[in-house]
């Protein structure tokens, strides 16, 4: 099964109403962790690698890893860039095989991010590439540019129609109050439920219906949409770790975007997490261990377990590989 491009995945998770995870990759396990659980669960998935995975695997150890993987399961899987900096990484990235990129300019002012943004899309599209581009920005942090809170914008529903039209782009992140990394609101800006775990502040849906009607049935990309999954912080913190007051995006919420025009939800730091109790909790019960296969793996059963999780639970793309499938065989 060869890469697939996004198209016919958006415009089926539109149709649908559910939304394809994208889930970080930087190494093997999580590759195979995060494939095996979408092809026990026939669910179509995209695989994104920052500038940082790329720098850390090296040369083309991502792509044949992922190419590793479409050969041992049968769904179909994108093989895409996140938050490409610059005209030349998105370029390197579609010269080597990737079938989606992002440019990321949304710390460029409108006119600028769309003079960058087209200039991708052009060369993109002549390599039958597709393009994420970002309005708005998110808080958090990005290949090492750490984005204040106070830096943040909402994504300005007035702004996104002219965007969309003068770009071409084919996807849109947009801000609604979701950020980078595993503590996405500061204790202050939540409250605290009746067991004092954190509960943050609810994404502006209002913004996001405002978007819609502006660009209606356009696919809308989530960034920073882990869900900072408590049984995994817990793991971490019973076994050594020390992450308090970690918080993401509540479930019910990213559901209730799945359902929306997003047809793109960005997942990494959940993946994190879950290697890492993986790994934590293998080193308390076997300190006697150092073979990397039996610690490793059991963060990659963790991973697995966790991909599972969000497409039966918060993605809904389970069963829907062979539609799109169908719709690419079509063409
Ligand atoms: O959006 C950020 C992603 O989580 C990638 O993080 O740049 O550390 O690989 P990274
Ligand atoms: P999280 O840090 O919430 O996993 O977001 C990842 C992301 O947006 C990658 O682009
Ligand atoms: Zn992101």
């Amino acid at each position: 099964m060869p890469l697939v491009g996004t198209k016919e995945m958006f415009k089926k998770a539109y149709e649908g109403g559910y939304a394809i995870g994208a889930f970080n990759v930087n190494n093997m396990e999580i590759v195979q962790g995060i494939t095996e659980a979408a092809a026990e669960l026939n669910s179509p998935v995209i695989l994104q690698a920052s500038a940082g995975a790329r720098k850390y695997a090296k040369g083309p150890y991502l792509r044949h890893l992922v190419e590793a993987a479409l050969e041992v399961n049968d769904i179909p899987v994108a093989l895409h860039l996140d938050h490409g900096a610059d005209f030349e990484t998105c370029k390197a990235c579609i010269d080597d095989g990737f079938t989606s990129v992002m440019f990321d300019g949304s710390h460029y002012d409108f006119k600028e991010n769309i003079k960058r943004t087209q200039e991708v899309v052009a060369y993109a599209h002549e390599h039958g590439v597709c393009v994420e581009a970002e309005l708005g920005k998110l808080a958090g942090i990005e290949d090492d540019v750490k984005v204040a809170a106070h830096e943040a914008a909402y994504t300005q529903p007035e702004e996104v129609e002219e965007f969309v039209k003068e770009t071409g782009v084919d996807s849109l992140a947009i801000a609604i109050g979701t950020s980078h990394g595993a503590f996405k609101f500061k204790p202050e800006q939540c409250t605290r439920n009746a067991d004092g775990v954190l509960v943050p502040p609810e994404l502006r849906f209002d913004i996001l219906a405002e978007i819609e009607k502006k660009i209606p049935e356009f696919p809308i990309v989530l960034h920073g949409a882990s869900s900072v999954i408590p049984k995994y912080v817990k793991i971490i913190n019973d076994n050594g770790g020390k992450l308090d007051d970690a918080v993401g995006i509540p479930e019910d919420q990213l559901r209730k975007a799945a359902k929306s025009a997003v047809c793109k939800i960005n997942i990494d730091s959940d993946l994190r997490l879950a290697l890492t109790a993986g790994i934590r909790e293998h080193f308390m019960a076997h300190p006697e261990h150092f073979d990397p296969r039996q610690y490793v793996a059991d963060g990659r059963s963790y991973i697995k377990e966790l991909v599972e999780h969000k497409i039966k639970e918060v993605l809904g793309s389970d069963g829907r590989a062979p539609e799109i499938l169908e719709l690419i065989n079509a063409k």
